[in-house]
């Protein structure tokens, strides 16, 4: 094959770190669409070293040299770009650092190891003229990253918001449509492989604010801040609210959303939402990601697709190594920035904290089934300056006193919504705790 100037093809050598659910689809992948990718990358790419602690019986590696210690890739000249594919935070901190550091181009899906210490990585990368590249690390096969960075350039990003973990969106799935509980759901997820053991990041939210993060500080042109982001996971989501959201005409979705405020900084937040039905993003299910983005030129997009899997999340990995190759032996100043803009033009926007975060809402509360006592409600919401869109009143079950009721209310900012519910909750005619779930219409 010929390269794009009719010469011979620039070999650029690949050294794999973890041969694990990534690593074996981005080494079989990488194999069986060799000309493909070659030709694309304008370069010949090939792996030639693989740091794993055991053999993977998926990959065949016959003629490639294989280190158990994983920093011998690292510290092998010959490798041109390191594909980190071990995730942590320790381990393939120090990995990438000693990469970067002998001056190797490195490609990563850890969205958490980004999140967390992309803004010292890239610098280190800047300070020994290597790149560090992260597709995978969001909405796995979904190009969202090179969306937001290339295909958007010419845009100001209003907002985005994204269902950006699929074990999330399985689990509110499959309580939505059978009525089954959260623990229920969450332990066959894991049974079928998709949860984490301890997975804590997944219906907690940590793993959509590490890929929300990401997304913001390219949208809006900012360092990352992980530390800024306002997490609720789905653990408290009962399935009636699902049904009750559903009659509603809405879906509810755990969503990451940043937003760019008219009166200043950035909104950076995690939390089930409720959507109306209509919207695109209100029907991806199961384990399925998507992410909707509002620029000021084009309107709104919507990019969905897998956001797991081997091969999936394999082709967002060399993705990047076909677009770190056709850079190798380009002048640096041509290399795209790792967050989209250059350095210079970053600014650390302000974060509002949640209280100051305006949305709509949707409340369920148990109420004493006796004339008088929601317009007791409504005069407290009224006098927080809320008022309501919707109310339905359910059947009270036999012999129970309180019926449950759920409002829809216009948007307010949050801290006034809390103060009324903090007041409804003092009347002696609500039983339990009001629900709350935020609402987003995404216009
Ligand atoms: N799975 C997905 O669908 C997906 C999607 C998007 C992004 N990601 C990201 O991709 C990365 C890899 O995930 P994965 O699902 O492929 O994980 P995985 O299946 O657990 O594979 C990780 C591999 O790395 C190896 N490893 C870990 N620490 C090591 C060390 N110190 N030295 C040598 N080898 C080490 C493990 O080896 P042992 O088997 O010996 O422990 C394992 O083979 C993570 O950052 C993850 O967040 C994954």
């Amino acid at each position: 094959m010929k390269n794009l100037e009719g010469g011979i093809l620039k070999r650029v050598n690949i050294g794999i770190c973890g041969l694990g659910t990534v690593g074996s689809g981005t080494f079989n992948v990488l194999k069986r669409n060799v000309d493909e990718i070659n030709a694309r990358a304008n370069s010949q790419i090939e792996i030639t070293h693989i740091g794993a602690r055991r053999e993977n019986p998926l990959c065949d590696t016959a003629g490639i040299k294989v280190s158990r210690d994983i920093f011998d890739v690292a510290n092998d000249p010959d490798v041109d770009i390191l594909v980190e594919l071990i995730g942590g935070t320790s381990v393939a901190l120090d990995l990438i650092s000693q990469a970067l550091r002998n001056g190797k181009h490195v490609v990563t899906a850890n969205k958490a190891l980004i999140a967390e210490h992309g803004n010292t990585l890239f610098e280190l990368a800047r300070e020994h003229k290597a790149t560090l590249s992260f597709e995978a690390a969001v909405a796995g096969g979904i190009p969202i990253i090179s969306a937001l960075r290339e295909g958007l350039a010419a845009n100001k990003v209003e907002w985005l918001a994204g269902i950006i973990n699929g074990t999330g969106n399985f689990i509110l799935t499959e309580m939505r449509d059978k009525g089954r509980e959260f623990a229920d759901v969450l332990a066959q997820a894991q049974e079928l492989g998709y949860a984490e053991a301890d997975p804590t990041f997944d219906v907690e939210g940590i793993d959509a604010a590490h890929k929300l993060v990401i997304l913001a500080a390219i949208a809006f042109g900012a360092p990352l801040q992980f530390d800024k982001v306002f997490t609720e996971g789905i653990s408290n989501v009962l399935p009636e609210d699902l049904t009750y959201a559903q009659d509603l005409g809405y879906q509810i979705k755990h969503l990451g959303i940043a937003r760019r405020r008219d009166s200043g900084g950035i909104e950076l937040r995690v939390h089930p939402t409720l959507v109306p039905s209509a919207q695109l993003i209100a029907n991806v299910d199961g384990v399925m990601n998507a992410v909707l983005v509002k620029g000021d030129a084009v309107g709104s997009t919507l990019y969905y697709g897998p956001g797991a899997g081997s091969e999936a999340t394999a082709s967002a990995v060399i993705a990047d190594i076909v677009r770190v190759s056709r850079s190798i032996g380009v002048a640096s100043d041509n290399h795209i920035p790792h967050l989209g803009s250059i350095d210079s033009k970053l600014q650390e926007p302000y974060v509002l904290p949640i209280t100051e975060v305006e949305t709509a809402y949707y409340l369920r509360m148990s109420v004493l089934d006796r004339p008088g006592v929601l317009s007791t409600v409504t005069q407290i919401l009224s006098d927080a300056g809320i008022s309501i869109e919707a109310l339905v009143q359910k059947e009270p079950n036999e012999g129970e006193p309180h019926v449950p009721v759920i409002l829809l209310t216009s948007r307010a900012i949050e801290k006034r919504l809390v103060g009324a519910i903090e007041e409804i909750e003092k009347l002696d005619t609500i039983s339990d705790k009001i629900v709350r779930i935020r609402v987003e219409h995404l216009n």
